[in-house]
């Protein structure tokens, strides 16, 4: 088993490519030969990512710069990827609010349900009628450990991840035999950037550095377990012991250890 072999004609979707994950496996689909659409609101970090990666690897790399949040802006996007030959699509741009619902900004919490769900939900019934129809194709979505678990603090972005979690999971096996790989990155603590110092998170803090996973790890990591149509991928020690716990630990016991540890990140 195998990605679908790169061709001319064919795109990998990558969301989210403006940074962190989504740039990682923006990096490692070029490397492999696979030509891209990058999506993200800021299309000129992504236009310096396709330059380099037209450089470096010889592919081609569109870049559109869509809010994925927004229900207009996102349907154009829709309808595009409807119409092209989408080998990859990688389901990945994601935000994360903390702190108490209530106290929260009710529009960004909104906004974070459409970008980590609905959206990941309307790129993925966009192109997999013809990944069908090609009897080829493979969509990775990255969910979260914390879509196990239930996070008090952290409360919408854990139930988004449950549900891209649980989504994953069952279409994959919805298409068994079609050709058409479905794989879950469910991490723990990725390290997008080095933190400055005086402005570390408490993750920061009190996750030691060998803890933490790169996102070069992660993304080549990640695009193996789709071409080998794992069901679930979780790198690194932290990563797979929160996937375990969150998994196998009643909530009535794990919500207020999580909550104790999570009321601290919303400040
Ligand atoms: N890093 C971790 O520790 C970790 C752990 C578990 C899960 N994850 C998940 O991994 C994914 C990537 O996270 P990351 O850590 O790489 O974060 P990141 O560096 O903050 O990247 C987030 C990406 O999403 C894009 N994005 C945000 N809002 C958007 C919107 N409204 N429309 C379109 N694109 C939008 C951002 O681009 P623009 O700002 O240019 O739009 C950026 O490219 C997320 O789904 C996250 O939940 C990360």
């Amino acid at each position: 088993m195998a990605l679908p072999a790169p061709t001319p004609e064919t795109r990998a979707v990558v969301t989210g490519a403006s940074s962190g994950i989504g740039m990682g496996l923006a990096r490692e689909l070029a490397a492999r030969g696979h030509s891209l659409i990058l999506v993200a609101r800021r299309a000129e970090v992504m236009e310096e990512l396709a330059a380099e990666l037209r450089t470096t690897h010889g592919v081609q790399v569109e870049v559109r710069g869509v809010d994925l949040a927004d229900r207009d802006a996102r349907r154009v996007l829709v309808t595009e990827l409807e119409d092209r030959a989408v080998s990859i699509l990688c389901n990945n741009a994601g935000i994360a609010t903390f702190g108490a619902v209530a106290e929260l900004d009710p529009q960004a919490e909104r906004d974070q349900v459409e970008l980590n769900t609905v959206a990941a939900h309307d790129l993925t019934l966009a192109v997999l009628p013809g990944m069908i129809d090609r009897g080829v194709g493979g969509i990775l979505i990255t969910g979260s450990a914390a879509g196990n678990m239930a996070v008090p603090h952290n409360a919408t972005y854990a139930a988004t991840k449950a549900f891209v979690n649980t989504f994953s999971e069952s279409l994959r096996h919805e298409l068994r035999g079609t050709g058409v790989h479905v794989t879950l990155l469910a991490p723990g603590p990725v390290r997008t950037e080095i933190p400055d110092p005086d402005e570390e998170s408490i993750v920061d803090k009190m996750v030691p550095d060998f803890l933490w996973v790169s996102v070069e790890y992660t993304a080549k990591l990640s695009l193996d377990a789709l071409a080998a149509n794992k069901m679930r991928v979780v790198p690194g020690v932290l990563s797979k012991a929160m996937s375990v716990a969150g998994q196998y630990s009643p909530r009535a016991i794990s919500a207020p250890v999580v909550s104790a540890f999570y009321r601290k990140l919303g400040g």
